[in-house]
């Protein structure tokens, strides 16, 4: 991990220097000054090299003067969107064979500064645990990242924000990267329970707790595996305050309700996937990961809101004990289901997580992640979650923090209950079934299931399949789990502070 410090805005006397150039501008402040101690050799090796300063573009140039290397860094254009953390990014990739390096910021401000850091931090983010032997370019090197600013006090400001949510982050990926033999629903849950330190309440609900309260539904997901399920409830109650007296412990008022789908393996079930590609299903917990790094991030800046965390942690296993294809179960919110493919498991578990939340807590609103279905990814591919809503309001909101933040949201068409696509979802035998009559509109169909246990509440779901994870590095995710959605959140989160 790249550690992000901040300093008085002066040239270093060695080391490696980034400089930043704006896009099709000539070098100014520091960098023309060195450029002017160097007799020129910067702005000569940048006609040289055609070097316009085009965003991601680079060049470098080796002992020049005292400096064992100096880095332009293309920073493209001034108004670009998300222009400071993406060139964090981009330098932390260009830097990957040093360990410090110091980067003049003298063309940003504080919070830029701050950015740039962020960008650099979330790029340079490794899960290296289990390597026992490591050829030397797969280590990350780069330590300590020095950013030289003008107002270094104002930067850490900034950054102590920033950095709370780049630990939420940083949780969620590691969740979400974990193989599945290490990661099941105890372990999971246990893993939240770090969160107490930063002043959260933790409450975690075992097997028989939730037989107890009658969660048929997601009981059904779990029952073929030889691991329990669990659900855990994250609180953090910055608006109303917590307290340690239980006997007087504040109700939140309306809080903001956060739901993950954790199903920490999904082979189908009895309606079992293929072989090809089924790894891959160790991330179908992604939801849940991110609604803890988001609760970890809310938490770690003290952010002054009630937001409750909910996550259903399963795991759908084929076996003796599974659920069947055409077994109806109860939910707890006493609606019977039909499970006609067991591989249709995320709804199950989110209908009664939802159904638990919005009974519980009240909330002004629910947002839900799940990597839910196949189809989004045909439809959306990459580049957008789709998003699914009874609110204009809470959209129009969830896209907006989505465009600031780089994790888009594309919103999708949802029917009334018993209208349009909500009709495919009518069982013959019981109240609901849990896929539709073909293939058609599969996410939507899905988003139709979830809706049937939101009770009217406001409600956006997302369905983040195709965005959990990455075969690629872009932007300030390296390759493999993204968090989706943790900062997407934190900003829309922003939204209901005072
Ligand atoms: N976890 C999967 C969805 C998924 C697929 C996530 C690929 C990430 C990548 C989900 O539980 C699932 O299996 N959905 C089925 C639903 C179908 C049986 C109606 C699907 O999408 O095929
Ligand atoms: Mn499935
Ligand atoms: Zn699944």
């Amino acid at each position: 991990m790249v550690e992000i410090v901040f300093a008085k805005l002066a040239l270093p006397k060695n080391g490696v220097l980034v400089l930043p150039v704006d896009e099709g501008l000539p070098l100014v402040g520091q960098a023309a000054e060195l450029d002017e101690t160097l007799g020129g050799a910067l702005s000569r090796a940048m006609e040289a090299a055609e070097f316009k300063g085009k965003a991601g573009q680079n060049l470098n140039i080796y002992n020049a003067g005292p400096y064992k290397r100096v880095l332009l860094a293309g920073a493209g254009k001034q108004d670009a969107p998300r222009r400071a953390e993406l060139l964090g990014a981009a330098i932390v990739t260009a830097l990957a064979t040093e360990s410090e390096a110091a980067i003049v910021t003298d063309g940003f401000k504080a919070e830029q500064a701050a950015e740039i850091g962020l960008g650099a931090r979330l790029r340079a983010y490794r899960f290296e645990k289990y390597r026992t032997t490591q050829k030397p370019d797969e280590k990350a090197k780069l330590k300590i990242l020095k950013l030289l600013t003008a107002e270094p006090k104002a930067s850490d400001v900034a950054w102590k924000i920033a950095e709370a949510v780049a630990v939420g982050v940083d949780f969620a990926r590691d969740l979400v990267t974990e193989p599945a033999n290490v990661l099941y629903p105890a372990e999971f849950a246990e893993r939240t329970e770090a969160l107490k330190k930063l002043g959260l309440k933790v409450e975690v609900f075992g097997q028989r707790e939730l037989e107890k309260l009658g969660f048929g539904t997601l009981l059904s997901v779990n029952q073929g595996s030889a691991h329990e399920p669990r659900m855990v409830v994250m609180q953090w109650l910055g608006a109303s305050g917590h307290d340690e007296n239980k006997k007087t412990a504040k109700k939140p008022k309306n809080p903001l309700v956060f739901v993950g789908k954790g199903v920490t393996f999904d082979t189908g079930g009895i309606s079992l996937k293929p072989a090809a590609g089924m790894e891959d299903m160790k991330w179908d917990m992604a939801g849940a990961g991110t609604v803890t790094g988001l609760m970890t991030a809310l938490a770690g800046r003290k952010a002054k809101v009630d937001a409750i965390g909910l996550i259903g942690l399963v795991e759908n296993m084929p076996s003796g004990s599974a659920t069947r294809p055409g077994d109806v179960v109860k939910s707890y919110a006493g609606k019977t289901v039909e499970i006609l493919n067991t591989d249709a498991e995320g709804r199950l578990v989110l209908a009664d997580v939802l159904y638990y939340a919005q009974q519980r807590f009240s909330p002004k609103f629910m947002v839900n992640l799940a990597t839910l279905t196949g189809a989004i990814i045909v439809g959306l591919g990459h580049e957008y979650a789709g998003v699914f809503s009874n609110s204009d309001e809470l959209v129009n909101k969830l896209v907006v923090s989505g465009e600031a933040v780089g994790e888009k949201v594309w919103r999708m068409p949802l029917s009334k209950e018993g209208e349009g696509y909500d009709k495919d979802i009518d069982s013959a035998i019981a109240d609901v079934k849990n896929i539709g009559s073909g293939r058609a509109a599969g996410s939507i169909v899905a988003a139709q299931f979830l809706q049937r246990f939101v009770n009217g509440t406001p409600w956006a779901h997302l369905d983040i399949a195709g965005m959990a994870w990455s075969t690629k590095d872009t932007g300030v995710n390296p390759k493999g789990a993204t968090a989706f959605g943790v900062r997407l959140l934190d900003h829309f989160t922003r939204g209901f502070e005072d």
